[in-house]
């Protein structure tokens, strides 16, 4: 049996090009061909790529998807989200266990199910959801489960069954991405082709494209860097991750319009220089996989990747697909790159950036799905019609991600600018008593703040839009979003790593009514600390939750407050008293042998 697995292990390696970069590939085929990734197999891939096994653990272990131990053979992972858990996720999970006798975070007897909790699978305007191996469940209903399990004992596919997919997502179409008068797939390649790279990289400045993935920095200059940086090669990286939860603009457009993102990255590499051009594929995505590669494969076909891209000599341009593994930071793209390279998504330090040292220690231009997406129409259509739509600072349009409580969840393609009030009428919320923007990294918008505008120079959002309607409990969600923030830490940093797990606890005690101000206090002047001391983007907005959640709803906190000379309910020794009786029978036990 091990020497069986030996040879197929070697196999898969020699799939991969004997190559250590392609670990994360390597480790994604044998969890997959054996359900986990056994102390054999590490070591069989260790010798197969010449590298220390510590190596290959140090990455195994970093990824939630890469089972070290056997699961069943159905892993039925159930998103886990404030949005999820209203719409009934619990329910859901309990009825998973019962259908197949696994208990929550473990595996049935039998060992075909495990059921286990995961984070936001970019799902959140169907939920609750759920991955079962790669195929996700939609808008699941306790009464829905029975026959799903017997289905699954039935047919061994998920994939088959008939309530598997996703439903369509595009609830309202704009003027820029999803346009009624685009051009066809691969006229803005052509148009951008006809100007030299660095008109191309002047037409995306004048169009003031600024990144769509949050944190909204200027498209052009990040080329212009990345094109003047010097390197053996240049690369052209699509941020697919989208992990933030809440999102799932990113899955529609990779669903609905892969061409467009395709020739975004395209027109990037002509104006940076590159050959290569990778999409980072977040692990929750996985079923999108084989759809996009069919669309890469069929651009061969047509002369849009390849040599001499669109007839044009000398350009060529080919991508492949990268599958994530479960991990939310590696969507902050130090952390991505290292992913890349079949490392842990451990962020880098910066300087230098990915424009100078990206993939490969080479240039690299990292961008979200959206931003090619709006690259392309720019040179399609031009930068002064680009910027007849948003504000001065914000131009274009945004993909929203809306979920919670409205009745009209899905995508909306909005002109920047749009205030709360204006959105909240959109999608048929008016009532709304808060809302999260930009995911639990984001901030929780009070009503008195609903005046304020999506955009950059306002309310910055990377499209996730959370509706939180009458009876929501504000403080209880964002210590949930703090949870996730304790999970996702890479665990690099101090400040981060034991930081979010006080604050966890801190929040914890407040929401449990048994904080005084003083705690309030303590908890915001450490909030403020673990914001300035991470290291990168997640420990530094990890906080967000608790700093905009005290800052926008105060009166919510002092009504759970306990009056400063609160006394305990119980004493130091009751609280004690039952670890010294264990302690105290211990020690009878050690003397009776
Ligand atoms: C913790 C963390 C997670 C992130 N996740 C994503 C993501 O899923 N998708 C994304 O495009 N950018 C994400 N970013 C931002 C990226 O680091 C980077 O700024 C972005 O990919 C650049 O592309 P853009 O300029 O087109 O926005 C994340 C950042 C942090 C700190
Ligand atoms: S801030 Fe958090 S996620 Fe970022 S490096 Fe430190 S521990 Fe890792």
């Amino acid at each position: 049996m091990i020497a069986e697995r030996m040879t197929t292990i070697e196999e898969i390696i020699r799939d991969t090009g004997n190559d250590r970069t392609r670990l994360l590939d390597v480790l994604q085929a044998v969890r997959q061909n054996y359900g986990f990734v056994s102390n054999d197999a590490l070591q069989a891939i260790a010798v197969g790529l010449r590298m220390p096994a510590v190596e290959v653990e140090d990455t195994l272990s970093f990824y939630a998807f890469l089972n070290r131990t056997p699961k069943g053979r159905f892993q039925i992972r159930l998103s886990k989200t404030p949005v999820s858990l209203m719409k009934g996720a619990a329910d859901v999970a309990y009825a998973f266990c019962a259908a197949t006798g696994a208990p929550l975070g473990g595996t049935s007897p039998d060992n075909q199910f495990t059921v286990e909790w995961t984070s936001d699978i970019g799902m959140a305007d169907q939920e609750p959801s759920a991955l079962i191996n790669t195929t996700v469940f939609n808008s699941l209903k306790p009464a829905d489960v029975p026959a799903i399990v017997s289905a699954l004992r039935l047919q061994g596919d998920p994939a088959k069954l008939q309530n598997a997919g996703v439903r369509p997502s595009l609830t309202q179409a704009g003027p820029v991405i999803f346009s009624q008068e685009a051009a066809k797939t691969g006229d803005g390649i052509r148009a951008a082709l006809t100007l030299s790279p660095e008109d191309v990289i002047k037409e995306i400045s004048k169009a003031k494209l600024r990144g769509r993935g949050g944190a909204g920095f200027p498209t052009a200059l990040k080329w212009k860097y990345c094109r003047g940086a010097k390197g053996k090669a240049h690369y052209v990286v699509c941020n697919a991750d989208e992990g933030e939860p809440g999102t799932f603009k990113d899955r529609l457009l990779l669903i609905d319009k892969p061409d467009l993102v395709f020739d975004g990255m395209t027109i990037a590499a002509y104006a940076i220089g590159a050959k290569d051009g990778i999409v980072y594929l977040r692990g929750e995505y996985a079923y999108l996989w084989e759809p996009l590669q069919r669309v890469l494969d069929d651009r061969s076909k047509a002369g849009l990747l390849g040599c001499n891209v669109c007839g044009h000599e000398g350009f060529d341009f080919n991508i492949r697909i990268q599958l994530g593994a479960g991990a939310y930071i590696c969507g902050e793209e130090s952390a991505l790159l290292e992913s890349l390279e079949g490392k842990r998504g451990a962020p880098r330090d910066r300087p230098p950036f990915p424009t100078d040292h990206g993939y490969l220690e080479q240039p690299t231009a990292v961008d979200n799905v959206e931003t090619y997406a709006c690259a392309i129409r720019i040179l399609e259509r031009g930068s002064n019609w680009f910027t007849t739509y948003g504000t001065p600072e914000s131009t274009g349009t945004k993909l929203l991600s809306v979920s919670g409580d409205c009745p009209r969840p899905g995508v909306y393609e909005v002109a920047f600018g749009v205030t709360i009030n204006e959105f909240l009428d959109l999608v048929g919320a008016p009532e709304a008593v808060f809302v999260q923007v930009g995911g639990p990294s984001g901030q929780s918008v009070a009503p008195k703040d609903f005046g304020r505008r999506i955009a950059f120079e306002d309310l910055a959002t990377g499209g996730s839009m959370m509706v939180f309607g009458p009876g929501r409990d504000v403080l209880d969600i964002a210590l949930q979003f703090t949870d996730f923030f304790v999970d996702e830490s890479c665990g690099w940093c101090t400040p981060c790593r034991v930081g979010t797990t006080l604050l966890k606890k801190q929040l914890e005690k407040i929401v449990a009514r048994r904080g005084t101000l003083s705690d309030v206090v303590a908890m915001e002047t450490l909030a403020n600390t673990v914001m300035r001391m991470s290291r990168c983007g997640l420990g530094q907005s990890s906080v967000n939750p608790i700093l905009t959640t005290i800052r926008n709803f105060p009166q919510l906190y002092e009504a759970r407050l306990q009056p400063e000379t609160f006394v305990p309910r119980v004493t130091l020794s009751e609280a004690t008293a039952e670890a010294l009786a264990i302690r105290q029978s211990e020690k009878s036990e050690k003397k009776d042998a």
